[in-house]
């Protein structure tokens, strides 16, 4: 050992995710070179050698994602909503328009209106001349039918009391009149959803219709990706819609009025939300067939959002141009290297690297600095245990060198990491529970005991797994047999 400590306590945690990394120095100098050159990676070796932590280190390094990608519902065909990218000053600069919006027209009370117009808005009975809330398909005073359609009249269904109208609803009526000169003009009254009466001249109506249509085009959006958000995703093997996003199923299939409208409805897949970040696919072999539609996606940076479920009313739904520019980090362990698809690794080959992860790394005194760095790191970063001494420190070096003869049949120390930093934490808890300062010898020899596997310890206990059986069965002899093994 070179570097000079009492306890972890005295050890430097380098600050660079990169350096935090040990005894993977060929997989970490590749590593340093995808962000900026946005390749592709696959990282193939043993289970916590070091690859979710590489990709993590990526993810941290690149700059914070520009765009925030959302969907707007499309009028003219709902089941195709419309994808927009924003930059930062388009969001700042829509938001502002928003807050500026100049009104147009003067609001009028239904008293103030022609008795037509407020008869045709819904205001007016026709019969005793009453005024009542447009949303009242009765008059309240005679008991007359209002001419005023409303939804449930138009679906057929009774009314509901005063549920608000929907946006169709928006009325327009125009009348004529002289101005004081005798001159005629013409007079437009425009009756909102929200049951106000606008008076507007005929130059105005153009600008009105310009801001519904601007308001509606902010209302019905979905922020998917927004912009604010991690560079670091990680897709698990097992679902096919978490991967790709999906949209989500209406029992009423998305009718105007009853249902939710399609936009409403898009999922983004973990391709879109690691668009400009790093996409993280732990046991990539699991994805079987799946891993196709990550090497379409890496090809065109963009993936087509559509409902997975051919029974859901999401199946008819389709969200094209959605953006998925992330930078592929794929994992996994040799044996599965034969179920990742051809094509991915070519692609992944031609645009990137696959780099083979160290199992174990040679014993001598610079990589058991390394180690000591590590032990510190595991134990800063569980946060929960305190710090060890140095004889708890080389006992778990030691431990290091059995696996790596265990495991792996060779001389050196250990790079399966993740055993060793379960021994540790085991021997934190420990030393934690008796309330002593540090870790200790101790509390690391019996965390190592106590760390073997079942079946390590079924062995030392019983002689045999057969024997160890048999005593669980309480039959000694007849079940014990290779074919309940
Ligand atoms: N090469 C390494 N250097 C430092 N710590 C490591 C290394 N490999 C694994 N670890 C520790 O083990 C944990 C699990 O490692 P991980 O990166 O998930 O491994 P893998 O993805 O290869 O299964 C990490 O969070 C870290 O604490
Ligand atoms: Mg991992």
């Amino acid at each position: 050992m070179i570097m000079n400590f009492e306890t972890t306590k005295d050890v430097v945690i380098p600050q660079d995710p990169f350096e935090r990394i040990i005894g993977q120095p060929e997989a970490v100098a590749i590593a340093k070179m995808v962000p900026h050159q946005r390749r592709h990676l696959l990282l193939v070796g043993p289970p916590g050698t070091g690859k979710s932590m590489i990709a993590q280190a990526i993810a941290s390094v690149l700059t914070t994602p520009r765009y925030e990608v959302s969907v707007l519902d499309n009028s003219e065909n709902p089941e195709r909503p419309i994808v927009q990218i924003r930059d930062d000053d388009q969001i700042k600069k829509d938001e502002k328009e928003k807050k500026t919006e100049t009104k147009i027209g003067v609001e009028v009370s239904p008293f103030d209106v022609p008795t037509f117009v407020s008869e045709r808005f819904g205001f007016r009975c026709r019969r005793c001349a009453a005024l009542s809330p447009f949303t009242e398909p009765t008059c309240p005073q005679c008991g007359a039918a209002k001419a005023q359609k409303n939804m449930f009249e138009r679906f057929n269904l009774p009314p509901q009391g005063n549920l608000p109208p929907m946006e169709g609803d928006r009325m327009r009526v125009a009348t004529t009149r002289r101005d004081i000169s005798g001159k005629e003009e013409v007079i437009i009254y425009d009756r909102t959803i929200d049951g106000k009466i606008i008076m507007l001249k005929q130059d105005e109506v153009k600008k009105l219709e310009k801001m519904i249509e601007e308001e509606n085009r902010k209302k019905k959006r979905r922020i998917l990706v927004p912009l604010k958000r991690p560079t670091f995703v990680q897709a698990s093997g097992g679902s096919e819609t978490e991967l790709l996003g999906d949209i989500r199923h209406d029992p009423y299939g998305g009718h105007p009025n009853l249902g939710t409208s399609p936009y409403m409805r898009v999922v983004p897949g973990a391709v879109h939300e690691a668009h400009e970040g790093v996409l993280f696919i732990d046991e990539l072999s699991t994805l079987g067939d799946i891993q196709r539609h990550i090497l379409t996606a890496m090809q065109e940076k963009q993936f087509t959002i559509v409902g997975r479920n051919p029974m859901s009313s999401g199946a008819a739904v389709r969200v094209e141009g959605m953006p998925c520019e992330f930078i592929f980090v794929g994992a996994c362990n040799i044996n599965d290297l034969k179920s990742i698809v051809p094509p991915l690794r070519s692609r992944i080959r031609g645009d990137g690297y696959e780099v083979l992860m160290n199992a174990y790394m040679d014993d001598n005194k610079e990589n058991e600095d390394r180690l000591v760095q590590f032990i510190a790191q595991e134990i800063v970063k569980d946060g929960k245990i305190p710090h060890a001494n140095r004889a708890a420190v080389n006992l778990v070096v030691d431990e290091a060198r059995n696996i790596a003869r265990k495991i792996d049949n060779v001389k050196g120390f250990t790079l399966r990491l993740r055993n060793l930093s379960g021994i540790l934490k085991m021997a934190g808890d420990m030393a934690k529970t008796n309330k002593k300062e540090f870790i200790e010898k101790k509390d690391v020899e019996k965390a190592i005991k106590e760390s073997k596997p079942i079946e390590e310890k079924v062995r030392e206990k019983y002689g045999s797994w057969w024997a160890a059986e048999a005593a669980d069965f309480g039959t000694k002899s007849e079940r014990a047999g290779p074919e309940t093994a």
